[in-house]
């Protein structure tokens, strides 16, 4: 069969990557891909959100799968446009329909959900313009630090966490005043929570799933988890501190209930949910939903699975999920995230990069294109993520960080410390 990956980063490489290894695979297409996609399939010329250019591509390509990698064509309805076409509409979607995005795409959304079904988070309230005296209130009655949240998306920049009271309540006016744009008109108020945070993913047909690895990023730019929040820095998975406790913990206590929430309020929904999750103990709340797998989380979590993932993906898609298993790499996978100088400030595309020998890592690309005289250069603000799996943690992020001295690029930057605090 041939597939349509659509995204440009590194979790989509890493997709490709999977499903290139797929028996059932024909041929792969990826819009708009990278530089590390077109070693594994073909590139499609044209945005993950263009939806006249991916019904074409489905036409003319006789694409029989739709993989979504980011959220923005989920939020945007790709889903609902490729079902509602008559002549496209027979081709199934790993990504959920625009109506359960919003579980990623409102915050308030997201809360009313675990509210309803009593997955534990933590305690809330909406500020709306209207009611600025209530949400001071119950600002006053939370215990520092104050932790306020854009209800819409706003690129990851929409959660603000304030030690001083009277600060966060001239914040929380501004949001409401649109610090955010649209995304700020409401803000949810949340109880600070403490512990270490962690994520876990299904893929899901909407009645079943399968549990896929858990994996923690680092955020920060700096090392020790310091300065800027960035798209994500690096990653492991296995989690150490994350036992079969734990684990069973989150099963019954998180993804069941929100796999059969889904159910109960009638949201169809085929395809990925990631977790995210404060873990305290051996018990966990959940943080936020996304519709789609985290980056660069995706770096570590596919590799580690052994299973086909193209025939994962058909059974969500035909709803028989409950038929399949999931075998895991027992191994542990790291990623380290290798960035372009200045970002998430401001940065410079169009830098050469050199990948020399690699043999013990997966090179995955994230930033990255093929220039007109078909050299690879750096597109974005995160460039390449370096994989490799080893027997523990250590001996992964050892040849991640081996593998790094042969690749190069004008003004790289990376972490030396991912994985410090496991
Ligand atoms: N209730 C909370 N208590 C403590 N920290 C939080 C809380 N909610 C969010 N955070 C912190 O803020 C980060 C961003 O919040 P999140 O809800 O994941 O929003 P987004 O990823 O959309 O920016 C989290 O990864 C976590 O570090
Ligand atoms: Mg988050």
């Amino acid at each position: 069969m041939n597939v349509l990956v659509l995204g440009s980063g590194g979790r989509e490489h890493a997709f490709a990557w999977k499903l290139a290894q797929s028996p059932l695979l024909t041929k792969l297409y990826i819009a708009p891909g990278n530089a590390g996609t077109a070693q594994v399939g073909i590139n499609l010329p044209f945005a993950a959100t263009d939806f006249a250019a991916i019904k074409q591509a489905i036409l003319d390509l006789h694409i029989s799968l739709v993989l979504v990698g980011p959220e923005d064509p989920l939020v945007k309805g790709v889903h609902d446009f490729i079902v509602g076409d008559e002549e496209i509409k027979h081709v199934p979607v790993i990504g959920p329909k625009q109506y359960a995005a919003t579980l990623e795409g409102s915050k308030e959304f997201a809360k009313e959900f675990m509210i309803r079904h009593a997955i534990p988070t933590a305690a809330y309230f909406t500020a709306t313009p209207d009611n600025i005296q209530e949400s001071f209130y119950f600002l006053s009655q939370q215990k520092p630090p104050f932790v306020l949240k854009a209800d819409g998306l706003a690129a990851g920049k929409g959660v603000l966490i304030i030690d001083d009271l009277e600060l966060a309540k001239r914040e929380l006016e501004s949001m409401l005043n649109g610090k955010f744009g649209a995304a700020s008109k409401k803000v949810v108020i949340e109880e600070c929570l403490h512990g270490i945070e962690m994520s876990i993913f299904v893929l899901t047909d909407g009645s079943h799933y399968v549990t896929l690895p858990e994996a923690k990023d680092y955020k920060r730019i700096g090392e020790g988890d310091a300065g800027l929040n960035t798209g994500g820095m690096g990653a492991v998975s296995p989690v150490p501190f994350c036992n079969t406790e734990l684990l069973q913990y989150i099963d019954t206590h998180i993804i069941k209930p929100t796999v059969d929430g889904l159910h109960a309020d009638g949201i169809e929904y085929c395809g990925f949910i990631f977790f995210g999750l404060m873990v305290s103990g051996n018990t966990a709340k959940v943080i936020e939903y996304n519709v789609r797998m985290g980056d660069p989380e995706t770096e570590v979590v596919i590799p580690r699975i052994q299973s086909d993932l193209l025939a994962l993906c058909v059974a969500a898609a035909n709803k028989t999920l409950h038929n399949q298993t999931i075998q895991l790499d027992s191994r542990t996978a790291t990623t380290v995230m290798l960035v372009s100088g200045g970002y998430p400030g401001e940065y410079v595309n169009g830098k050469p990069i050199t990948i020399g020998n690699t043999p013990d890592s997966i090179v995955f690309h994230a930033g990255t294109k093929t220039s007109e005289n078909h050299a690879v250069v750096t597109n974005g603000g995160r460039v390449i993520a370096v994989t490799s799996y080893g027997n523990n943690k250590n001996d992964a992020l050892a040849l991640s960080y081996n593998s790094i001295k042969n690749i190069t690029f004008d003004g790289m930057y990376y972490r030396k410390d991912i994985g410090f605090d496991l």
